[in-house]
């Protein structure tokens, strides 16, 4: 086992990239079969999901186009937690097959947030696709559609996801030590 440190902090491999990719490919051919005929706007959700949207797409065999959106840290708080705004959605989404492609939904309150704005622009359907699940940490319901790797309550890292701003580049997936 493979021990790193980021920002002074041990993490251990976890997930070895072959099977990230296998299972990336599983997801791809999820929405190969579901997706048939029709031409889905896969929606990238800014940064973590950068790596997985690419190998996503690269694995999808129909018509599909990209497009990336940003959650904005904070807009505002209320009792319940910070509320954020969704950016960088500059074409119409009416009418489309969207699936948004997410790092890892943990909470569930990014996720929660983003479809009821989504919702408003009236898509013809809206699917969420994320690398990750943390079912021990969601606070809200959350029908994630296509997930590759369901894991423990545990912070991890690589492939995208970074620990305050390091390690989006390592290919496989560490676990933060104990
Ligand atoms: P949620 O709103 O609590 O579901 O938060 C989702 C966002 O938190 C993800 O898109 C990630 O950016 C970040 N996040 C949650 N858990 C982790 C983790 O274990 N590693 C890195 N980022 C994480």
């Amino acid at each position: 086992m493979q021990t790193i440190e980021i920002h002074g902090k041990k993490f251990l491999t976890s997930i070895p990239r072959t099977s990230i990719e296998n299972e990336v490919k599983r997801v791809a051919a999820e929405i190969n079969q579901d997706y048939k005929g029709k031409r889905p706007l896969l929606l990238g959700v800014l940064n973590g999901a950068f790596m997985f949207v690419a190998d996503l797409m690269r694995n999808l065999d129909i018509e599909c186009e990209i497009s990336f959106v940003k959650m904005s840290s904070y807009a505002g708080t209320t009792t319940t937690g910070a509320v954020k705004q969704l950016l960088g959605l500059n074409e119409s989404i009416e009418g489309r097959d969207v699936i948004i492609v997410e790092d890892i939904v943990d909470t569930g309150l990014t996720m929660q947030s983003m479809l009821e704005t989504l919702k408003g622009y009236n898509p013809a359907s809206i699917n969420i696709a994320s690398l990750f699940l943390k079912p021990a940490r969601l606070k809200v319901p959350i029908d994630v559609k296509y997930s590759a790797f369901t894991i423990p309550d545990r912070f991890i890292v690589g492939y995208g996801l970074d620990y305050d701003g390091l390690g989006r580049n390592l290919p496989d997936i560490y676990d933060a030590a104990e």
